[in-house]
């Protein structure tokens, strides 16, 4: 979703611009990731997707990393499950964790149009209640972890993420950086007010004492506004 932050004379009109030319030149029209798209903004979801780059970055991230299964947290109408889904080989699977479940059905007939039907496993509940259950059925570990819920919870999804993780497992966290309000531990997010800035902070400060992940994060310009990805490999 565009921010209204302007940088010197780098404006969001720019940063849209910019991403406009790298999506013509290096994605290009794609059926299955536009009609999702389409599909959802006609359902009235959240125009809140990772953006055409990002969606093909964790495509490639998934790939570079050998991805066989890889865990999503947030699924909304399935855009960035399409991208993951695409990146495994024969054989790999995704579970996406999604707590809407009028965004779910819509996800659902996204990826059965994409030919992604057999390879994803969608399931509905809070992810909190659904984690718990995926980790009781002996689920995991998995090769690669997208967390995209509810901000205020990145907290409980990263411990959930250790719990469901493997020396060398990749976690991606989306919507790090907020315009930068994480700076401000009393700010007020414009999704999910302050328990996201408190979420994401706690976020931060638990990749930092965790002695089993080395992270990062990157800072990212773009059709959605200034944000952020959070990465980190698990470790022994
Ligand atoms: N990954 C998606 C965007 C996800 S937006 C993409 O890039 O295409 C965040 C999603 O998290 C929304 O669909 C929202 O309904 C869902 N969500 C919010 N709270 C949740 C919870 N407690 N458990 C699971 N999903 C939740
Ligand atoms: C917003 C953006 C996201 O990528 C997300 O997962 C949730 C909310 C937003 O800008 O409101
Ligand atoms: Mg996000």
């Amino acid at each position: 979703m565009a921010s209204m932050v302007e940088t010197g004379s780098v404006s969001q009109e720019r940063w849209s611009a910019v991403d406009r030319y790298i999506g013509d030149l290096l994605i290009g029209d794609d059926p299955a990731l536009d009609a999702a798209l389409q599909d959802s903004a006609a359902a009235g979801l959240p125009p809140i997707a990772v953006t055409p780059a990002q969606g093909k970055l964790l495509e490639l991230l998934a790939r570079v990393q050998g991805a066989r299964t890889i865990l999503e947290l947030g699924t909304l109408g399935g855009y960035s499950t399409i991208w993951l889904a695409r990146a495994l080989p024969a054989g790999g699977r995704i579970v996406t964790l999604e707590a809407n479940s009028r965004y779910a059905a819509l996800a659902r007939a996204s990826i059965a149009r994409a030919g992604l039907g057999e390879v994803v496993e969608l399931r509905v509940g809070a992810a909190l209640e659904t984690l718990p259950q995926l980790a009781a059925e002996g689920a995991g570990p998995f090769d690669m972890i997208f967390i995209d819920a509810d901000k205020g919870n990145y907290p409980g999804y990263f411990e959930w993420s250790l719990k469901l993780s493997r020396p060398g497992t990749l976690i991606v966290g989306d919507n790090v950086v907020r315009d930068g309000a994480i700076l401000d531990p009393d700010a007020e997010d414009p999704s999910g007010g302050n328990e996201t800035i408190k979420g994401v902070r706690r976020f931060y400060e638990m990749l930092a004492a965790e002695s089993r992940v080395s992270a990062t994060a990157i800072q990212t310009v773009g059709d959605k506004g200034y944000d952020g990805f959070a990465l980190a490999i698990v470790g022994a």
